[in-house]
């Protein structure tokens, strides 16, 4: 029999047999909101946040800081719960700027990110007061230095290197090896040469320097190995240019579980191996101990979230195979067709019976690959107008949402024990027109 709960203690069983999200009747809000939804367990995200926030006071030294990667899931009042619980963020677009900022988040305490910041970028994050830019390349130090020396003032930069490390998740994600679109590699000098040319800038103040080395990620020791890296890096600049940076930041990257194979990560005792790996680097290098940034965006919100479908036809091919289809799809969760992800799925009304019924849950969208999940099982019962679920949907479903096929993207709602209120509206038909003249 299915026991959600192993997945996530958020997910239960009522007495109707119904899925619970957060103590709420699933069916109840699939009613209430309609279908698509995205539900967004707050009370999760809050304690995911306070997992990363004690164990960083635990282990690292003051002013070290986890920080939110918002590109996971990008909306208002997300950023309102990052504020309230003293998270930084770490942002990638004028776009999750101004997001940030409708939130009334201190955007001192925002990163800004992105290998090709624009002109008008660089322009905005700093009329916003975006505290730290993390520098990519040459070019775009440059562009940085020029437009602070126009405004008069000195810009806090942390610099994007690459430490080298693949962390053998899919390809689409594995953003520490060198050969990557991502920053400045240590193994070809260019770390070093980005690191001479910041310090000699005037409007630039060299904070730190940054890695990220993937995504998904479940290696053993692979946050240690960047970390060993990266301050071996910083004490050789330290000999050369007499250089001690203030913050070290090692990325986002802890994977989650989307299905009971997948392994749990003890996010605490992880932390503190790379505290153990960071204390005992810098003792045997003789460098003053860095503050620690991470940036975790899947491990704060992932299982936080979870999306509910209507069931609509169900085909059988005979001999092939069986297709459940819903009224959402690649639209609002692209993740299998692009890196064929895994999720676990319920048919939410149905809960206590057998589910036997090998099939594939596909979308509404007018293509083969709009897939949500192949391969699954459900019961023989669904049939049209059963609600689906899928689970741990809360990072980067809605933040990859689109409007293919012109299908709006569905709301989110979100969650506390005992109560429910909408976050973002459903997007109406007029909303797909608006931009068009
Ligand atoms: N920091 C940087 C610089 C990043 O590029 C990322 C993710 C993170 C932090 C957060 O990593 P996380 O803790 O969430 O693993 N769309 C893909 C994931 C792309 C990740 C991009 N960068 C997916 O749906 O799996």
């Amino acid at each position: 029999m299915t026991n959600p709960a192993t997945l996530c203690s958020n997910l239960s069983i009522n007495a109707r047999g119904h899925l619970c999200f957060r103590g709420h009747d699933t069916l109840d809000l699939a009613a209430e909101y309609g279908t698509p939804l995205y539900l967004l367990d707050a009370d999760r995200v809050r304690e995911n946040c306070r997992t990363y926030l004690d164990t960083f006071l635990e282990c690292f030294p003051a002013g070290s800081k986890p920080l939110f990667a918002s590109k996971a899931l990008s909306f208002t009042g997300i950023y309102r719960i990052m504020q309230e619980m003293g998270m930084g963020i770490d942002v990638v677009s004028s776009g999750e700027i101004h997001t940030a900022r409708n939130a009334g988040f201190d955007l001192s305490q925002a990163f800004f990110h992105s290998n090709n910041k624009t002109d008008d970028d660089i322009s905005f994050a700093m009329d916003t007061g975006v505290g730290y830019f993390v520098v990519d390349n040459p070019e775009e130090l440059l562009a940085i230095q020029a437009e602070a020396e126009r405004r008069g003032i000195r810009q806090k930069v942390l610099l994007r290197l690459t430490p080298g490390i693949d962390t053998h998740t899919y390809e689409a994600v594995n953003t520490g090896k060198v050969d990557s679109k991502f920053g400045q590699a240590i193994e070809t000098g260019q770390a070093e040469k980005i690191t001479v040319l910041a310090l000699s800038q005037s409007n630039l103040d060299l904070r730190g320097f940054h890695c990220h080395v993937g995504s998904q990620v479940f290696t053993e020791d692979v946050f240690e190995r960047a970390a060993e890296i990266m301050l071996r890096f910083i004490a050789h600049v330290r000999d050369i240019c007499g250089y001690s940076p203030a913050f070290l930041n090692l990325g986002g990257g802890y994977g989650v579980r989307y299905i009971e194979d997948d392994p749990q990560i003890d996010i605490p005792r992880k932390i503190r191996d790379v505290a153990a790996a960071v204390n005992k680097t810098c003792a045997e290098l003789k460098i003053p101990v860095p503050a620690i940034l991470m940036e975790p965006g899947r491990s704060i919100v992932a299982d936080a979230g979870l999306t509910l479908y209507t069931a609509g036809s169900v085909k059988t091919i005979p001999g092939y195979r069986t297709y459940v289809a819903v009224d959402g799809g690649m639209s609002d969760n692209p993740r299998y067709a692009l890196y064929g992800a895994r999720y676990t799925c319920y048919n939410a009304g149905r809960m206590n019976v057998p589910y036997e019924m090998e099939c594939s849950l596909v979308g509404r969208c007018c293509e083969s690959g709009d897939i949500i999940q192949p391969f699954l099982r459900l019961p023989a019962e669904t049939g049209r107008s059963d609600t689906i679920a899928v689970c741990t949907t809360g990072a980067y479903n809605y933040s990859m949402a689109s409007n293919y096929n012109r299908i709006p993207r569905p709301p989110i709602v979100m969650l506390h024990e005992g109560s429910h209120a909408l976050a973002v509206r459903r997007e109406r038909l007029e909303d797909l027109t608006a931009l068009d003249l």
